[in-house]
């Protein structure tokens, strides 16, 4: 049957082996846990952590990082197992294509557009925030935010959004970066590692002493909580289910997943590893393990020194800065250098993630899933230069017109999905093809994957049914594109 037809493993393995001639195995575990961190550690932590707390969890986002945590924790044991055996780019749409057939490897590979396109159109909205808080918000609301928000001031005139440009800026300089084949070097992200959970500490220790236990009580949002007040003036209610109470705590799971987001990009050095059956392992969850104990940590000091209600208003939009500024007088500079640090991280965070959309679209379009102009290379660059265009004009759209909030929930969505797959994968594969070598072995199959898609499934049905919705739509569309396009280009077509 076609649809389930798959690309052969030992083909893969073999081409693994054969591109290794140009790759050095130079990265030990230190460095892998450091590749992790680079990617994980950004908006998630410094943005959706207050919206999350704000709007659905309370204080108890801390639990809400927790249950995110293992989520990723039981996927991301069933990557090591695939990274340590398939040690090639592409990441699970790769993995797919061995074990589930084309359609399935279809559908990831459509669901990380999302990951990876909408992950970097949210974070550069982000950065939008950060940087217009860095100027003293001199840049007017309508040309940093998307059409679909609005602001009332304090002298009662409503503002409208039209277009978030410096959005579209970072993308597009990030974007002309990734032509010119500027690779990230593992000493550049090292030194944004070092920056950024250096923030992140310096932000826990000082704003310790902030902590109001005030902030703490109630710690989990009850259903008659008072209703607070938006920037558009108008009131946010708790009573529905997913905003109070444990629904509210899996809810703000949904939402923080995104933070943990990266933590796969690991898997895609496996052919640069020293010895990635050791380190592939301990790279993934040691970068999973310490980011967890930093954004409990640092959620738990931001609920402390903020009301989460703040968070529904004003603080929602660089809320460490704003919880620094409002509420620990005498730390402006602290405010300060948190801001530069983290323009600095989500650049960092952006182009890893434009670097794996063009990756996965490179590979898929290599196997004729896609046409040939995602794999076209510059002729001096050798890039993929003109995906780089065509991505710097989709994600623009999304990074423009789109709210911070919109496109986040949509990249949790679609990675939390590629995370169920691979999951099933590892448990398909386990059966179909159990004598292959597995350097690393994902332990007590089949209870850690089942627990793995779960819990991500209980993930995803957390989320607000407008990205429920619209997640379905593009799935729809991306059948229609299989249907009417893939499934007749494909390389493996008899
Ligand atoms: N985990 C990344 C972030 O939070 C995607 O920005």
């Amino acid at each position: 049957m076609s649809l389930f037809r798959k690309k052969s493993l030992d083909a893969l393995v073999a081409q693994a082996a054969d591109s290794e001639h140009g790759l050095k195995r130079t990265l030990g575990a230190g460095s892998l846990i450091a590749l992790g961190i680079g990617a994980i550690i950004g908006a998630g932590l410094f943005v959706r952590t207050a919206a999350a707390a704000g709007e659905h969890a309370g204080p108890a986002v801390t639990i809400s990082f927790m249950v995110a945590a293992l989520g990723c924790a039981f996927a991301g044991l069933c990557y090591a197992e695939f990274a340590s055996m398939i040690p090639i780019a592409g990441s699970a749409y790769t993995y797919a294509y061995t074990t589930m057939g084309e359609l399935v490897a279809w559908v990831i590979g459509w669901a990380l557009v999302l990951e990876y396109a909408l992950g970097a159109a949210t974070v550069s909205i982000s950065w939008s925030e950060y940087l217009n808080k860095l100027v003293g918000g001199s840049i007017p609301f309508e040309w940093c935010h998307s059409p679909f928000e609005r602001v009332l001031d304090t002298a009662g005139v409503m503002h409208h959004g039209i277009i978030n440009i410096p959005a579209l800026i970072i993308l597009l300089a990030l974007s002309l970066l990734l032509i010119r084949g500027t690779a990230e070097s593992a000493t550049v992200n090292t030194i944004i590692v070092i920056i950024k959970v250096t923030i992140v500490l310096v932000f826990i220790a000082i704003g310790w002493s902030f902590v109001n236990p005030g902030n703490h009580h109630p710690y989990v949002i009850p259903a008659d909580a008072p209703p607070a007040q938006m920037r558009d003036g108008t009131l946010y209610s708790y009573t529905s289910f997913f905003r109070h109470g444990w629904g509210g705590i899996l809810s703000g799971a949904g939402i923080v997943f995104f933070a943990f987001i990266g933590f796969d990009a690991v898997s895609t050095a496996a052919q640069e590893a020293k010895n990635p059956t050791k380190d592939m392992p301990v790279g993934i969850l040691g970068s999973l393990v310490i980011c967890t104990i930093l954004y409990v940590l640092f959620s738990w000091v931001l609920t402390g020194v903020a009301p989460y209600t703040d968070f529904v208003k004003a603080g929602k939009e660089a809320s460490v800065a704003y919880a620094i500024e409002t509420y620990m007088h005498g730390y402006h500079w602290l405010s300060i250098l948190v801001t530069i640090a983290i323009l600095a991280g989500f650049s960092s965070v952006i182009l890893v993630m434009l670097l794996g959309q063009s990756r996965v679209f490179y590979t898929m379009a290599t196997d004729g899933l896609l046409p040939k102009v995602f794999c076209a290379l510059h002729p001096k660059f050798r890039t993929p230069y003109k995906s780089n265009m065509l991505l710097f004009v989709f994600v623009g759209l999304f990074a423009g017109f789109v709210p911070e909030s919109v496109a986040g929930n949509l990249t949790s969505i679609g990675t939390l999905f590629a995370f169920i797959l691979v999951s099933i994968g590892v448990v398909i594969l386990r059966g179909s093809d159990p004598n292959r070598p597995r350097p690393f072995k994902t332990p007590l199959v089949p209870v850690v994957p089942i627990l793995g898609a779960l819990v991500c499934a209980a993930m995803i049905v957390g989320l607000d049914s407008a990205t429920q919705i619209t997640a379905l739509i593009w799935m729809v569309i991306g059948l229609i594109i299989y249907f009417g396009y893939s499934k007749n280009n494909s390389r493996l077509k008899a």
